[in-house]
């Protein structure tokens, strides 16, 4: 037996203030979480839905060092950013606040107390990495060095991307300070641990027995983390930015931001109802769901909860409904690389289209394995399920009512067998509908929506009222009438969906409101009302839009790879005697040509100054040998001659790589004597 609730609280991960959101955000955590409370409110629930920035830990304290400003203005310069995008997109938080809010200090610290008061955590001291030029313990993201299993020189201290073995910062050959550069030392330290190990023995009944039905990805993930045993936690670091260890002698420490941050869920709460937010967190009748992305899971499953239940006067979630990760165009989505579609900047580009990204983000979403991004994708869905479906139906439907019924409901005769069955199909999607909804599945709810919007166009187009009308009108007004309640009925039924098109077609048919349990009514629309005049619902996106898109992203691959063009590493050093053996000279090409059969290589016919020479050159992939007659060109004299392709290679062209691994041609500035030495 599933258990009841009065109430549902709804909370969705608290994005870093230290960027803009984009739509790899909206995709995993606020679309999903959107229309799970529009949902909920639509069937006239009590709802709660929190949102709110993290503003806290190291990353945002580095940046505001880099950019030497507070991190408090960094995290200023986001959290508006951010909210802004979210407004934009129709994300209904109940309240988006901040971590860096006192009431969030106030509630964070509180809540640790408690816990210490209730000797919840173990003290322990240990030796970890110290700057002593930036006067900083160092987090171990920000300690790199050499890989103890591979060798990769660039390793961090949690992690090494190159052969993706765990790290801690001890294991690191060569540490160093990603802060500073100076090599770190060794200092004691005391922090405050959340002994997980000794909470295990309850999560595992709780998860693993009693939430079987949890999404197979989170449940997979708690039961080997479970499985693997698990270790007392620090709750606290040495940092200056973040909520202050509330013990003393906890100077110059704060909480851990993972600790902090969902403790902001509840701090939310308290801002948003003070006088009854324990009746959200504290009462068996509420049903707590977190809304998150799946990096987010052990947070969420194992960690919050035990520091609930170390509290002890708190509920549980009742689901962790965590997505995957949403790609672009085949490659991870990237802050850092600016690898993104940013909400911001969707915003400007395609003003007024913010359901088209709801509805893609939805019908793309990675809900059960990673998925991508793509904006023929985007533009196809548009074109083919916006534009000609669900547009083209609404628009038709509203125009014949103009055209035919000077902009007035008609009446309905009586319904032929086909009406009723096209009826009939419309109502029965509903059940199939809410219980997708109810189980996070959005996406097939949302394909189910589209379905009902689909029957609305099949119903139009089988009956033909533009034909009928000529014949018989009362036909044609039954038609017409069908056509509108349908209509009507999609208003409902896409409104935790796509909320800017609901709320179009609620003024375009002139009704305030309706609720969810009105479905599959057919009289929703009274006979004489007057419908508003009709404006497109989508509109058709083209070719050089969505070219200019995937240009934007392939100019940012460029300027990515040009500043992550690494130099090889030096070879050894040289005797100038050795160096001195080498005859580099001056040459101009004279004929070139493409060696036969083969893609990489061209002949060179070189005036050395000397009498001329023939060279092959593996350049051919990067220039045509008509655009290499009468270049200068530099060229190892006396390299011993080799047959390459049947071909005496007489020397060796002088080239370098571009910041994209082109060859290109090292060549004298002005114009140097043919056969002139290279010292
Ligand atoms: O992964 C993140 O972006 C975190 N800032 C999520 C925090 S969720 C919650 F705990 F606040
Ligand atoms: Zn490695």
């Amino acid at each position: 037996m599933s258990k009841t609730f009065k109430r549902t609280l709804i909370t969705s991960a608290l994005p870093y203030a230290n960027g803009p959101v984009h739509i790899g955000h909206l995709a995993g955590v606020y679309v999903p979480a959107d229309i799970y409370a529009r949902y909920l409110r639509i069937k006239g629930e009590e709802v709660l839905f929190i949102g709110g920035s993290d503003e806290h830990g190291v990353p945002i304290a580095l940046k505001a060092k880099a950019e030497g400003v507070t991190p408090q203005e960094v995290v200023d310069r986001f959290h508006y950013i951010i909210k802004k995008s979210f407004e934009d997109f129709g994300i209904t938080f109940d309240i988006y606040s901040r971590t860096s809010s006192k009431i969030h200090h106030k509630t964070a610290s509180d809540f640790f107390r408690k816990l210490y008061d209730k000797g919840e955590f173990i003290e322990k001291s240990s030796e970890q990495y110290y700057d002593n030029e930036a006067q900083q313990f160092l987090a171990d993201r920000y300690i790199t060095g050499k890989c103890p299993h591979c060798g990769n020189e660039r390793a961090y201290g949690d992690q090494c991307e190159s052969c993706g073995t765990s790290l801690s910062p001890l294991d690191l050959i060569e540490p160093k300070s990603a802060v500073s550069g100076s090599v770190p030392v060794l200092k004691e330290t005391k922090h405050w641990y959340l002994p997980l190990d000794k909470h295990e023995s309850w999560l595992k009944e709780w998860i693993l027995n009693q939430h079987k039905e949890w999404k197979s990805n989170v449940y997979g993930q708690c039961k080997s983390w479970l499985d693997m045993g698990l270790q007392p936690r620090a709750v606290s670091r040495d940092l200056d930015w973040g909520v202050p260890v509330p013990v003393a002698g906890a100077e110059g420490k704060v909480l851990y931001v993972w600790f902090d941050a969902p403790i902001g869920y509840i701090s939310n709460t308290v801002e948003y109802a003070p006088n009854d937010w324990e009746k959200w967190w504290k009462n068996e009748d509420t049903k707590l769901v977190h809304f998150i992305g799946k990096d987010n899971i052990v947070f969420h499953c194992i960690v919050f909860p035990s520091m609930l239940k170390a509290d002890g006067s708190y509920i549980l979630p009742e689901n962790v409904p965590a997505n995957e990760f949403l790609n672009l165009e085949g490659d991870k989505i990237s802050t850092s690389r600016n690898w993104a579609v940013w909400l911001h900047e969707y915003m400007e580009e395609f003003p007024g289209k913010q359901d088209v990204l709801r509805y893609v983000l939805t019908a793309n979403a990675p809900e059960t394995k990673d998925n991508d991004f793509t904006w023929k994708d985007f533009q196809a869905r548009n074109n083919n399920e916006l534009v000609a479906v669900f547009g083209n139906f609404v628009n038709r439907a509203l125009t014949f009512t103009q055209k035919y019924f000077e902009g007035k409901v008609p009446a309905c005769g009586e319904l032929t067998e086909y009406d009723k069955q096209t009826l009939d199909d419309f109502r029965r999607i509903k059940g199939d509908l809410e219980n997708y909804i109810e189980h996070y599945r959005f996406r097939e709810a949302l394909k189910e929506a589209m379905n009902m919007a689909r029957i609305g166009n099949k119903y139009l187009a089988d009956t033909e009222p533009w034909k009928v009308i000529k014949t018989d009108q009362q036909r044609a007004a039954t038609i017409i009438n069908i056509s509108l309640q349908i209509t009507a009925n999609l208003a409902i039924v896409f409104e935790p969906f796509l909320p800017f098109t609901a709320n179009k077609i609620m003024k375009m048919i002139g009704k305030e409101k309706f609720s969810w349990q009105e479905i599959g009514c057919i009289s929703l629309l009274e006979v004489g009302h007057a419908i508003q005049t009709p404006e497109l619902l989508f509109e058709r996106i083209e070719d050089e839009v969505i070219e200019a898109q995937i240009q934007k992203l392939q100019d940012t691959k460029k300027a990515n790879e040009i500043k992550n063009h690494q130099a090889a590493p030096l070879k050894p050093d040289v005797a100038f005697e050795d160096f001195a053996k080498l005859d580099i000279r001056v040459g101009k090409v004279m004929e070139c040509t493409k060696v036969p059969k083969v893609d990489k290589l061209l002949q060179l016919k070189i005036d050395d100054g000397l009498g001329g020479r023939t060279i092959i050159s593996g350049i051919a992939q990067y220039y045509q040998p008509e655009n290499l007659t009468g270049k200068n060109v530099c060229f190892i004299a006396n390299l011993a001659p080799r047959k390459i392709k049947g071909i005496e290679s007489q020397g060796m062209i002088l080239s370098a790589e571009d910041a994209n691994g082109k060859l290109i041609l090292i060549q004298p500035e002005t114009d140097a004597a043919l056969g002139s030495e290279v010292k």
